[in-house]
């Protein structure tokens, strides 16, 4: 008895949903049209290049090739207006449209195909895809970068507590804080750039492995796909993904960023730092504590992060073992990358939204930033300039005098000028001058630091670069 046939197979508990024959479990398994079917623009565009090519060879008739045409621009419209009958048992995408192709216009359907394979057409249609995906992700980083840009400027004076470790380190604005960002973002979009370079050639007519025999033209197709050349190896042409893999480390790289950044957000809009007021549209009430506003668009894009850099682990584990040339494997490769995609588009939006409506409580920054002796590395600078101590000895006696405050429970600028004196006789009045945060802040004007003139002199510095690199 076959146990993957009837009832032992339905057992409602694990079984029902494979209650089908062996067939119909196969067919469960091996169809990706349940998720390929997003390809179906590029299919019909790759379809299309391929057919006038053909025609322009010889390879298939002038007439079949404009039956070809209009039949794929009919299910084009089916597909985008919903009337479309996609079918399981017809696999994928590219079986989907070639059998309702054959309804629509008979024999001349079965022509499309010549010279190509299902191996060369897939691994088309999905770098067109990536390739659409990498430009709307660049688009949408510079938006961010904008928005981001935008309260730098605001904010360029605004004093904010600098961490390592998580302690309050040095004070900085918040201008140059957020600038950190943007310097990420523009790499980021960098990376997308270079990824979208590199993937874009044609791997059409490299046909099922090892290229065909018919006089094709792949420069043309190649062209007409907006690619800058064909694929120098039909192997390697239908055999790899590193395109792929390339996008989503770069897509993994980006989230990882939009990640820390989200983790500010919840850390400094709770009420222990109150440095942040969350937008409305971008938190949410708690159903039992009437006090709550909880940062959860900022949760979410720290937690996507995980299935991002999911998708770049999952997709390397499939591939790493394939020998060449294609395998069924690869058709693991689309789901993840939508997925990731997908989750890295939201979040840039969702950033960028936040980002844009976030409040600035610059009161709670500054008291934060005065706290700590955040102003000690500028004494022990002060020390070493004005009184001529090697930076090792200021290191020493700024120690002790920040020893001192802490017994005294009092800031740095408040310790007596007597007491400083009694710990380092060079110390004289004009130390004051370094004490405060403003004046910190405002010293750090060494290219690269956090001084107001050099915050402002950076964003308009990304401001440019964004006028000048914007997308098409
Ligand atoms: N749906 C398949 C995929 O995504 C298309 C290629 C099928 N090729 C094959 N030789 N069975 O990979």
């Amino acid at each position: 008895m076959n146990l993957l046939k009837g009832q032992a197979m339905s057992n409602r508990m694990w079984g029902g949903r494979f209650g089908g024959s062996p067939d119909d479990i196969m067919e469960e398994i091996n169809a990706s049209i349940g998720f390929d079917q997003r390809l179906f623009a590029q299919d019909i565009r790759g379809s299309l290049a391929h057919a006038q090519m053909l025609v322009k060879q010889g390879i298939i008739s002038a007439a079949d090739g404009k039956a070809i045409a209009d039949g794929l621009g009919q299910i084009e419209a089916e597909i985008k207006d919903g009337t479309f009958t996609f079918s399981r048992a017809l696999e994928d995408i590219h079986m989907n449209i070639e059998a309702r192709l054959g309804e629509l216009i008979g024999e001349a359907a079965g022509r499309l195909h010549t010279a190509r394979s299902r191996n060369d057409q897939v691994a088309t249609d999905f770098r067109l895809y990536v390739r659409d995906a990498l430009d709307h992700m660049g688009a949408q980083i510079h938006g961010l970068m904008g928005v981001l840009l935008n309260q730098a400027e605001a904010h360029a004076e605004t004093i904010m507590p600098g961490f390592t470790h998580l302690q309050p380190a040095q004070p900085v604005t918040f201008g140059h804080h957020l600038l950190a960002y943007v310097e990420m973002l523009a790499r980021d979009a960098g990376r997308f750039g270079d990824a979208r370079a590199r993937m874009n050639e044609s791997p059409l007519g490299a046909a099922a492995l090892a290229g065909t025999g018919f006089d094709i033209d792949r420069d043309m197709t190649a062209q007409a796909l907006g690619f800058d050349r064909p694929m120098g190896n039909s192997m390697d042409a239908v055999s790899d993904r590193d395109f792929a893999l390339e996008a989503l480390s770069a897509a993994a790289i980006c989230a990882t960023h939009l990640s820390r950044l989200a983790e500010e957000i919840v850390i400094f809009s709770g009420p222990a730092y109150g440095f942040f007021d969350l937008p409305d549209a971008f938190s949410t009430g708690s159903s039992i504590m009437p006090q709550k506003r909880n940062p959860d668009a900022a949760e979410l894009v720290r937690a996507k992060t995980g299935r991002i850099i999911g998708a770049l682990g999952g997709l390397m584990i499939v591939m790493k073992g394939l020998p060449l040339a294609y395998s069924k494997d690869m058709q693991e490769d689309k789901e993840g990358v939508f997925n990731a995609l997908d989750s890295l588009s939201l979040s840039l939006a969702a950033m960028s939204g936040m980002m844009g409506a976030l409040g600035i409580n610059g009161e709670a920054m500054r008291a934060a930033a005065g706290s700590g002796f955040s102003t000690a590395t500028d004494l022990a600078d002060w020390l070493v300039r004005e009184a001529g101590l090697p930076f090792r000895q200021a290191h020493h006696v700024t120690g002790q005098l920040v020893a001192l405050a802490e017994e005294n429970n009092c800031a740095l600028e408040d310790v007596p000028l007597a007491d400083m004196q009694n710990v380092e006789a060079a110390i004289s009045e004009n130390v004051f001058s370094v004490l405060s945060v403003d004046n910190s802040v405002a010293s750090r004007r060494a290219f690269g630091g956090t001084a107001p003139d050099n915050v402002r002199a950076r964003v308009a510095h990304w401001q440019n670069w964004l006028s000048e690199n914007a997308p098409s």
